[in-house]
């Protein structure tokens, strides 16, 4: 199964004006279109028409998470696959999300949305098409973001979605947090050559964890801090802090309507194939280590306080 990419993350939001001022000025995405019930951005070093679709509702969550598929194809091949895995599979038509063709949305066995898509309009990198110039303009806004990198999910228990989209889509398992009986607790998959596209870890069935956001150095992590503390955007408590799992130097902080955002920075590459390399394994004990590695220890709420 050919998924080239993860593209966006169709998060919910209860105040859309607020959304658009929190991820334009304080995330320092693109605000590529909106109506009065969705608003799409992008960040500055993609071409794609959106990585993050804020949808007007009651509540805050995530509303599906989009993957981009190689050829047309794929996702008749998908819609079968997952229909045979026993998966809830629809049809997408043209036009419910902005700028992109036809998908199916596939409903996985932790019951979040995952839409296949083939076809999506190019708006272009920030700094243009032609002739451009390099790095970050002087006139941008908001934190230095280059791309939306991953998301996490929630679920009571990891195990049969990541043997279907290890198994059936073929994501590699880079990472995993086991119990002392070897079941998964924490699981951290890739579709392209980066360590997770798409992560799980414990919480109830649905929920929405958080979606990163990278940036070029640990730098401009304690810069995208700064911004956090000017805007007086909430953080996790441990400000700046480094993930002993993949490694990276993080910092949490929330959107308006409460959806989990990360900065992040030092992702390592991890192209492997499904079965053959195998995953780097955390025991339950080490997970705290492995969660925030300079202070070993999980704050109160970090896997429970979801949308
Ligand atoms: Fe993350």
């Amino acid at each position: 199964m050919a998924i080239s990419r993860f593209s966006y993350a169709n998060v919910r939001v209860m105040d859309l004006q607020k959304a658009i001022n929190h991820y334009t000025n304080v995330v320092g995405l693109r605000l590529v279109e909106a109506d009065d019930k969705r608003a799409y951005f992008q960040a500055d070093e993609c071409q794609d028409h959106h990585c993050v679709v804020a949808t007007l509702s009651d509540r805050a969550g995530i509303e599906h998470v989009g993957f981009k598929v190689n050829d047309p194809s794929d996702l008749v091949e998908a819609a079968e696959a997952a229909a045979e895995h026993g998966l809830k599979v629809v049809d997408i038509p043209v036009g419910e999300i902005a700028g992109q063709g036809p998908g199916v949305m596939i409903t996985l066995p932790s019951t979040h949305n995952m839409l296949l898509f083939y076809q999506i309009d190019k708006i272009g990198y920030a700094n243009g098409m032609l002739n451009p110039t390099p790095g970050v303009s002087k006139n941008k806004i908001g934190a230095k973001v280059t791309h939306l990198d991953h998301t996490l999910l929630s679920c009571e228990n990891a195990e049969p979605t990541v043997e279907f989209l290890t198994k059936v889509f073929d994501f590699s398992l880079t990472e995993k947090v086991v119990d002392p009986g070897g079941n998964i607790i924490a699981a951290f998959m890739s579709c392209t050559n980066t360590m997770h596209d798409l992560a799980l870890g414990p919480g109830p069935d649905g929920a929405f964890h958080h979606m990163a956001f990278g940036m070029h150095s640990r730098g401009e992590v304690l810069e995208g801090a700064d911004i956090l503390k000017e805007d007086d955007v909430p953080a996790l408590e441990y400000g700046v802090s480094r993930h002993g799992i993949a490694g990276v130097t993080t910092i949490y902080f929330h959107d308006p309507s409460g959806n989990r955002n990360e900065f992040f920075n030092g992702a390592y590459q991890a192209a492997g194939k499904p079965f053959v390399v195998p995953p780097i394994i955390w025991d339950v004990e080490n997970f705290p280590r492995g969660a925030f590695y300079y202070e070993a220890a999980v704050p109160e709420g970090f896997f429970d306080a979801v949308t």
